[in-house]
């Protein structure tokens, strides 16, 4: 029989568990023009949720979508050819009709190419000379508002965005999207919090205040339950309430890792999970992710660890505890420089004046392994 859970890549359907408060809100806001920041740790859902948000709205014929992932593109030629190829696909009218749709957008007129890529799929692609680059950037953002003013309504996404700061095409970017504003709905999406925050928030950035910032909560206890025991009980497993608070306990509801735990607990029960098989699981997952752990650890300072330390003898919270400081030997001063450094480093999140490990499973490593 064939494992029900998944965990890697983008989820969908029956892999799905729950976000309906998110997902209403984010067709909401979709619907009605926003822009929108989706900023949450790494693996914790944000494509699978932007995607599966689309695909509804797609499907009930609201409104289309471009995806782009940022990452791994590295220059501007190959920004422009990815979004324009992306923009292409997303029209859905046969090739003849796309190609002549772009030649009446485009203001300088380079040639379209419709190539096959291995597997066979049409990929387009623009050419143009290094002196027609800024122009013809421009023109490949002007795409979607003259997509929706052909009565079209569609939707960009980039995710991974914080790879933009790479390319060197904020300001034109925010330029053109700001014409664009309550006419196409922009959605960037991203995980590293610290690149992001100063692209959002730093007043001389180019996107400074033009978004609204969307939270991703964890998936709720309740929401995990039912996936979790409707999934063994569909085939024919069990799993009692007790070990799903167990795994949420270590995961803390991060949905990756919730899928992984019980992806493997599948694996391992016959009919239904015991402490023996759940010991035996966390033991296996854990061993999995040693190396990885293992490379975070050591790539990090004195000082570093020291701070991690004390993050989690204090739960987060009052770090600057005068016996803890003189335990581990580390400075006021320092203290709170490492915490900015780990925080920048994304290693760190704080959130109401706590501290969190953006990764749960890095803190459970640690708190068995280190001490
Ligand atoms: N709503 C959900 N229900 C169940 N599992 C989910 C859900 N969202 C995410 N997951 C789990 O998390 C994994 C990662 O999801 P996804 O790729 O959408 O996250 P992400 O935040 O975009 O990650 P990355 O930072 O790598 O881009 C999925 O493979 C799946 O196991
Ligand atoms: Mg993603």
């Amino acid at each position: 029989m064939k494992n029900p859970f998944y965990y890697g890549g983008v989820v969908s359907e029956e892999n799905f568990c729950n976000r309906k408060e998110e997902i209403k809100e984010l067709k909401r806001d979709i619907l009605n023009g926003i822009n929108i920041l989706i900023y949450a740790p790494r693996r914790f859902g944000k494509t699978s949720l932007a995607l599966f948000t689309l695909e509804e709205l797609k499907k009930e014929e609201k409104i289309n979508y471009i995806f782009l992932d940022l990452l791994g593109i590295s220059s501007k030629e190959e920004f422009i050819n990815e979004y324009f190829n992306a923009l292409a696909q997303a029209l859905e009218t046969p090739v003849e009709k796309a190609v002549k749709f772009f030649k009446d957008i485009l203001k300088i007129k380079p040639s379209v190419k419709v190539i096959f890529d291995n597997t066979g799929k049409t990929k387009f692609q623009l050419e143009f000379s290094k002196d027609e680059l800024s122009q013809t950037l421009k023109d490949v953002l002007t795409i979607p508002l003259k997509y929706t003013e052909k009565g079209k309504k569609i939707c960009v996404v980039f995710d991974e965005f914080q790879e933009i700061e790479l390319l060197g095409i904020e300001n034109e970017m925010r330029s053109q999207i700001q014409l664009q504003s309550n006419k196409v709905p922009y959605i960037f999406m991203g995980s590293k919090k610290s690149i992001l925050k100063r692209m959002f928030l730093e007043k001389k950035k180019a996107f400074y205040k033009s978004v609204k910032h969307f939270q991703i909560k964890e998936i709720s206890k309740k929401d995990w339950v039912e996936f979790i025991q409707g999934k063994f009980n569909k085939t024919g497993k069990e799993i009692d309430v007790l070990y799903i608070e167990k795994i949420l306990s270590i995961t803390k509801g991060f949905p990756y890792y919730t899928q992984q735990f019980a992806y493997e607990l599948w694996e391992l029960t016959e009919n239904k999970v015991n402490n023996e098989i759940f010991n035996k699981m966390v033991k296996l997952v854990l061993e999995r992710e040693e190396d990885m752990f293992a490379v975070e650890w050591d790539n990090l300072t004195p000082n570093q660890r020291k701070v991690l330390k004390i993050v989690i003898e204090k739960g987060g919270v009052h770090l600057y505890d005068e016996h803890l400081l003189s335990k581990y030997e580390i400075k006021i001063g320092s203290l709170r420089k490492t915490l900015l450094a780990l925080l920048e480093k994304d290693i760190l999140d704080k959130i109401d004046n706590r501290y969190y490990f953006q990764d749960p499973l890095f803190e459970y490593w640690l708190k068995n392994r280190i001490y």
